[in-house]
């Protein structure tokens, strides 16, 4: 049974609303604020019957609160005549709708079930919403393009099992987030994620950062400091650009890996450990065997799995996902509330080849956010090289020709021909499946995938 809170400072009215909707709710009543604290930090309801003059508290700074510590909850307010203008500043801040007293009982009891249909429906939202989420996100890595699909794939499969894991992709592509995500949705999240950086980290420190030491063991040892692998214990350890590791260290990684244990620097007792490792490079580490820049050996203990992580470039398609995603980052981060981005300023985005990557897209949005003075990011916010290539400007394009270069998938062929036909029509969706020669339903479905609407 749906739960209704009704707040009326005439204890009257409570018990007999109580009385007439008891049937169709489970009903709790308050009578003073005290009451309604109690009830609202203690259970959760799905509709607020609130009086508007409730004793001397506001019903609209009532209505406030609640908004804030019930957000859950659908609120309608109970109005006395002459108070109808409250009651319209009441729905501007968050009310459902209003009724008159006196209370015509039948009439209540329908404005309830309308509203009570519109609480469902905004359950069912956020549930939908929720599971988009999920589909095309784990760990806060956002994607649905095929290949970030995969990924996404390979990181449910290989979460839970203890092996070793090499992520390989260009720079800025999300490997640390992936091994991230690896470790917090996987079942050792309990224990630590350590991350090195073996590119950062001089090759005589690298030893006591992965080992650690004991007190006296080098002149500076002042005191014993664990290592990266006694700290990960139970956890996972991410060894970032793993290729810059010098090849006697990667001698005695592969000792511990082997051996699952690892003697702190000065020490002479062993002690056992037990870590996933999660390595990451942006180079092609096959190559660097052949180079004997990397032991081979050491290859094939950490890369039982690989995961791949296509460029921005090739998955062009998660682009508008990915942009709104990091516009809501930005809103959040920097307390604005930039709505979008305009179609062409997208198409510019698009056209564009990210030597950078996601990060590269995440900075120029980022820098797009805090500039903007519109509610939408336009083509002006972006930087000039990118804002030059929006298609629509291109030569090409103004003798409607669509460029499509070389090394384009279908896919992203499919969605510019689309995007570009739907301009060309302006936006009359049926004009454009005609033109295409598909069902406006079709049409409605593909639209929606690239995020359109
Ligand atoms: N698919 C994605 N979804 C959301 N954010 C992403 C995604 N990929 C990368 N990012 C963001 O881009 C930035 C770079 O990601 P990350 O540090 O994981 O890349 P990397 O592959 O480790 O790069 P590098 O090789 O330069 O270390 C981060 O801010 C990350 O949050
Ligand atoms: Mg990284």
């Amino acid at each position: 049974m749906r739960k209704l809170l009704i707040i009326d400072d005439e204890r009257a009215i409570c018990s007999s609303l109580g009385f007439a909707l008891g049937k169709d709710y489970a009903v709790s009543t308050a009578v003073n604020l005290l009451e309604v604290n109690h009830h609202i930090e203690n259970d959760f309801f799905d509709l607020i019957l609130l009086d508007l003059k409730f004793g001397e508290v506001s019903g609209i700074d009532l209505l406030e609160q609640i908004g804030s510590r019930a957000p859950e909850s659908i609120v309608v307010m109970m109005t006395a005549h002459g108070t109808i203008q409250t009651s319209i500043e009441a729905m501007k801040k968050g009310a459902y709708d209003y009724i008159m007293k006196p209370l015509e009982i039948s009439q209540l009891r329908a404005l309830l079930g309308k509203a009570l249909e519109y609480k469902l429906l905004k359950e069912k939202i956020d549930y939908l919403q929720n599971e988009v989420q999920r589909r095309y996100s784990i760990g806060g890595i956002i994607g649905n393009s095929k290949k970030m699909r995969d990924v996404f794939e390979l990181i449910q499969k290989v979460k839970d099992v203890d092996v070793n894991i090499i992520l390989q992709g260009p720079s800025g592509t999300g490997k640390e987030l992936v091994a991230k995500a690896i470790h917090y949705e996987g079942n050792r999240s309990l224990a630590r994620f350590e991350a090195v950086n073996c590119g950062a980290i001089p090759e005589n420190l690298m030893e006591s950062e992965l080992f650690g030491y004991e007190k006296g063991a080098f002149t500076s040892a002042g005191s014993k400091k664990k290592g990266k692998f006694e700290l990960a214990h139970k956890g996972t350890i991410f060894l970032d650009e793993i290729t810059e590791l010098a090849l006697p260290l990667q001698v005695k990684l592969l000792r511990a890996i082997q051996q699952r244990e690892i003697t702190p620097l000065g020490s002479e007792e062993v002690r056992a450990v037990d870590v996933r490792i999660i390595a990451a490079t942006n180079k092609d580490l096959k190559k660097e065997v052949e180079k004997g820049h990397f032991r081979e050996d050491l290859y094939f203990r950490l890369n039982v799995i690989s995961i791949e992580l296509p460029g921005l470039e090739q998955r062009k398609e998660d682009i508008p996902l990915l942009t709104r995603h990091f516009i809501d980052k930005c809103n959040k981060r920097i307390g604005k509330s930039i709505k979008g981005i305009t179609r062409e300023a997208l198409l510019a985005l698009e056209a564009y080849d990210y030597p950078g990557n996601v990060r590269e897209l995440e900075n120029i949005l980022e820098r797009a956010a805090a500039l903007t003075d519109h509610s939408f990011i336009e083509l002006d916010d972006l930087p000039g090289d990118i804002s030059r290539l929006v298609p629509g400007k291109n030569l090409l394009e103004t003798h409607n020709i669509i460029p499509v270069k070389l090394g384009h998938s279908l896919d992203d062929i499919t969605r510019l021909v689309i995007l570009k036909t739907l301009e060309a029509m302006e936006g009359n969706r049926r004009k454009t499946a005609e033109v295409l020669g598909i069902s406006e339903r079709n049409l409605r479905y593909k639209l929606k995938e690239y995020g359109e609407c």
